[in-house]
């Protein structure tokens, strides 16, 4: 089986993507596969190695087309927008090539936190109190608790900020702008920090790994697992996370329900505070991040399920 990995890309997450799509090449190739790389620019041409295949974008899918009809499947290692939100899915689809992980709808609900929100009330779960600001309108905000403030779309938590207090509300808007016009925010949930993984199988049944907790570093639990701690290794993680049996179910039926309502495929992985009311959902990243040392591999790992064979999995389940 001949597989396309592909990474970069243009949002904010370039960086880890290209982590990412180089530790899942590497495993796939070491399980057996043959595996084509390709990436994507910060400018959005598309590149073999360091070599763009073409001048602007446009011109440069050409190649990308060229290396997509000599692949079996296409294994996006993309976060964030043009890639994660079903951007990739999408062009894979017109491309008539299977792709690894969720179609066109799941990327683009679960990349917009709001609409996720909506759906996650909808099927029971709950999330944070929240409003929606069009960035036209963050002049009007006014402070009243302290809250979260972030694009709707983005990832790695870029653009989020922790507002404690009025003077600083300004420049979160501002800053969370820069990421996407419209800006959620939402009040502060205090719990623990816990993911899931979801996978659905070649066969079609999906089960939820064992949850982790993430200890973001300040002693005190007031740290945000902010971009910077999701990648300075301050942050510890606990895996499998050290729950009631009661708030595992919780946690991993909520996980599933989420999975299902957006309809996903391949690996997603959920996030929740684990609050003393029981879990409230943070949000659905439909490409986790996947280099070896990413929360999926480690909750698969807990499973028995290693990196390997776990992007062996999602290409049989592309392949399906
Ligand atoms: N968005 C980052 C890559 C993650 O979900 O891990
Ligand atoms: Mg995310």
């Amino acid at each position: 089986t001949r597989v396309l990995v592909i990474g970069g890309g243009q949002s904010a997450e370039h960086e880890v993507s290209l982590a990412g799509a180089s530790g899942v090449a590497a495993a796939l190739r070491e399980t057996g596969f043959i595996v084509d790389e390709i990436t994507i620019g910060r400018d959005g041409c598309w590149c073999s190695g360091d070599a763009a295949l073409g001048e602007s974008p446009a011109l440069s899918l050409r190649g990308a087309l060229e290396a997509m009809a000599r692949a079996d499947v296409v294994f996006p290692v993309l976060h964030g927008m043009n890639g994660e939100d079903g951007s990739l899915a999408a062009l894979c689809n017109l491309a008539g090539v299977p792709v690894v992980g969720s179609g066109v709808r799941a990327g683009a609900i679960g990349m917009d936190k709001w609409a996720t929100k909506l759906v996650a009330e909808a099927v029971g779960i709950r999330t944070a109190r929240g409003v929606l600001v069009g960035s036209a309108d963050i002049g009007d905000v006014e402070f009243e608790s302290p809250v979260v403030v972030k694009p709707v779309a983005a990832g790695s938590s870029h653009g989020v900020t922790l507002v404690t207090d009025a003077g600083e509300l300004q420049d979160a808007l501002w800053l969370a702008s820069r990421f996407d016009d419209r800006i959620l925010i939402e009040e502060v949930v205090r719990g623990r920090e816990i993911d899931v993984s979801v996978l659905r199988e070649a066969g079609g049944v999906r089960w939820a790994t064992p949850p982790l907790e993430i200890h973001a570093a300040a002693a005190d639990g007031s740290a945000l697992f902010d971009t910077a701690a999701k990648y300075d290794g301050s942050a510890r993680f606990t895996t499998p996370a050290d729950l009631t049996r009661r708030e595992r179910t919780a946690l991993t039926a909520a996980a599933v329900r989420m999975f299902d309502a957006l309809g996903c495929a391949g690996v997603a992985r959920i996030d929740f505070f684990l609050t003393e009311d029981g879990p409230v959902l943070n949000e659905v990243n439909t490409m986790p991040g996947m280099t070896a040392h990413s929360q999926v591999p480690r909750m698969f790992q807990a499973a028995g399920v290693g990196y390997g064979e776990l992007a062996g999995r999602l290409v049989a389940a592309a392949l399906a």
